[in-house]
């Protein structure tokens, strides 16, 4: 057989199969979700953690126990927003993408009951 035929049909398979791939990243919602979560954690480990604990229970500083936080989503966003107590005000902090993924962290903290 032909070398010269066999590499380039392998080339073409290969072209085909990253053709194939962007396609699926550019429409599915998938990858941007996931990756939102990501950031999500990431923004709560840098800019909550210190106070909260990477699982929300640390209580630095009076903070609350967001494990067993009875607020629903739009409370949260609003004390991470707006700050309470001896918590500061996220809201000039943060772009509202990065509020919005750090509240859906929060929620994922929530002990099952
Ligand atoms: C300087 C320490 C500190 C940091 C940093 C901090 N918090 Fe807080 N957080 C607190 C304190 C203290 C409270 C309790 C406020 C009060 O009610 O007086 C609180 C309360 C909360 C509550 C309300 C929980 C409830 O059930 O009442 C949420 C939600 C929350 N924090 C989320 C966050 C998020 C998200 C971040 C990061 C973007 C963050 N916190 C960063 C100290 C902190």
């Amino acid at each position: 057989m032909d070398v010269t035929v066999l590499r380039s049909a392998v080339v073409l398979m290969v072209a085909t199969l990253f053709a194939c791939d962007g396609v699926e990243n550019g429409s599915s919602q998938l990858p941007a979700d996931a990756s939102t979560n990501a950031s999500g954690g990431r923004i709560f480990d840098a800019q909550c953690a210190l106070c909260h604990g990477r699982d929300g229970r640390l209580g630095m500083s009076g903070a609350k126990d967001l494990a067993v936080s009875k607020l629903d989503r739009a409370q949260v966003a609003a004390v991470v927003t707006n700050g309470r107590g001896a918590m500061m005000a996220y809201g000039r902090i943060l772009t509202p993408e990065e509020l919005d993924a750090v509240v859906d962290h929060v929620l994922t903290l929530r002990r099952s009951p």
